[in-house]
């Protein structure tokens, strides 16, 4: 099978998931990709993911500190698969694409919309592809949920509710996520709840947003939880408090295009007990989607019919069949392979075969010349729902989505473009 050449960069904690990542693509037969280098700005980071590919793949990537460089020493370069922090993913997708490289880009796909639109003027530029890595969509209890929506089987939709709270005044996971240049928590956590309406609901027309800080003193968490295998190196960097200056909480009311609406409420200064409900009303009774990465598969309601839950849904979604690297990495026996109504394993493994198969999907892209799943536009519009409910907290009014993406207004990013001379 061709391969693509291709390096990351970035790597910190998400750049080493990706390499999990690969390593999962490469032992499920279907490897499509040769990582070649590893690129940070921090030699020690690269060094370190360059040991551990040579532990995972047996093979050790280049270490570069600088991708010019990198493409000078490798001429035959094809791709990056960018893990850099959000606010630099502007520069570093650019830069790839101006050096003639297909970017796979981390979410959220640009700082600020202005920045998502320089990708994508530079992409246009390159003729190349660009694929934003959103993971959550790609587990498969989240394709039967979009499957049982495409079925119609809780009827026309009317509300779609998301609504979570927890974190009180820790830092979560890194400093950097809690500064308003570096997106916030609401834009680094909140654009995969964006993805998620969108891939569920269909495109989002509106919104009208109030937003807080309300942490502006965060404190080093005693233990950062599922994640700690991930970031335990960089776990003596975190001091022991930071200022935070983005936003920590958010209520959106959403418009959806199809006519539903939405209310999307997500706090990350929830003291107390943690929360978190995600629910569909339709015409024909209600659903809560499956999970992400812990294999809890949707559960229906329906009236007259009561809950319908476990393989009586797969009756419901005859659409649902995974794609065949989704099917080999998630599939339990060969007659549920393409049709998984659950499936259980622990979150680690969970999280690294979604990130094989985006991995996958992207070098198919490029080997096949196609267009991936979550294309600069779609990439685009998650980081629009973000900042439209930004903007709106700004403005006390309601802002479409299509205002935004025209940067027809603006004034929550201005700063943040500022910051980076956008
Ligand atoms: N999809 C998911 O589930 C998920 C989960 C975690 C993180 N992420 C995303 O992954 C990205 C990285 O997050 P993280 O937690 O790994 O951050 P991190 O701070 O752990 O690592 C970022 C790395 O990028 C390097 N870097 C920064 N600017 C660079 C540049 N211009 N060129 C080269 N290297 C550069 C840093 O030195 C660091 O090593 C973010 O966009 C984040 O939103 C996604």
């Amino acid at each position: 099978m061709d391969r693509v050449r291709f390096a990351i960069v970035g790597c910190g904690g998400m750049g080493g998931r990706h390499l999990l990542g690969l390593k999962e693509l490469h032992d499920s037969g279907m490897g499509n990709v040769e990582l070649v280098a590893a690129c940070d700005l921090r030699r020690d980071n690269a060094e370190h993911l360059a040991d551990e590919a040579e532990r995972l793949l047996g093979r050790r990537p280049g270490v570069y500190t600088d991708m010019a460089e990198m493409v000078a020493r490798i001429p035959d370069l094809q791709a990056v698969d960018i893990t850099t922090e959000g606010g630099s993913h502007h520069r570093v997708a650019c830069a790839a694409f101006d050096l003639g490289l297909h970017v796979l880009v981390e979410k959220p796909m640009g700082i600020t919309v202005r920045a998502c639109n320089q990708i994508l003027a530079a992409q246009a530029r390159a003729g190349k592809v660009l694929s934003v890595a959103e993971n959550y969509r790609r587990d498969p209890m989240n394709r039967l949920t979009r499957a049982l929506l495409d079925a119609d089987a809780i009827g026309t939709p009317y509300l779609y509710m998301d609504i979570s709270s927890g974190s009180g005044n820790r830092i979560v996971i890194t400093p950097w996520r809690h500064m308003k240049h570096m997106g916030g928590m609401l834009l680094d956590g909140g654009v995969h709840n964006a993805d998620l309406m969108l891939y569920f609901m269909g495109d989002v027309r509106e919104v009208y947003a109030q937003t807080r800080l309300w942490e502006k003193t965060r404190y080093r968490p005693d233990d950062i939880g599922g994640l700690k295998s991930f970031y335990e190196r960089w776990a003596a960097e975190m001091p022991a408090s930071i200022q935070a200056t983005a936003e920590d909480t958010l209520v959106s009311v959403l418009n959806f295009s199809n006519g539903a609406l939405g209310q999307w409420t997500q706090s990350y200064a929830g003291h107390g007990q943690g929360s978190g409900l995600r629910v569909i009303y339709g015409s024909k009774g209600s659903m809560t989607p499956g999970g992400s990465r812990n294999g809890v598969p949707p559960v229906l309601h329906l009236d007259g019919a009561g809950e319908i839950r476990g393989d009586a849904l797969l009756e419901l979604a005859p659409s649902y069949h995974l794609d065949d690297i989704s099917a080999r990495l998630y599939g339990t026996d060969s007659t549920s392979a393409t049709r998984p109504a659950a499936y259980q394993m622990p979150f680690p493994d969970a999280d690294r075969k979604l990130l094989a198969i985006e991995n996958y999907e992207f070098a198919d892209c490029i080997l096949r010349g196609t267009n991936p799943e979550v294309d600069g536009r779609v990439g685009r519009r998650a980081v629009a729902i973000c900042y439209a409910s930004f903007e709106s907290g700004v403005l006390n009014r309601p802002v479409t989505l299509d205002e935004i993406e025209a940067e027809a207004t603006g004034r929550y990013e201005a700063d943040v473009n500022a910051h980076y001379g956008l």
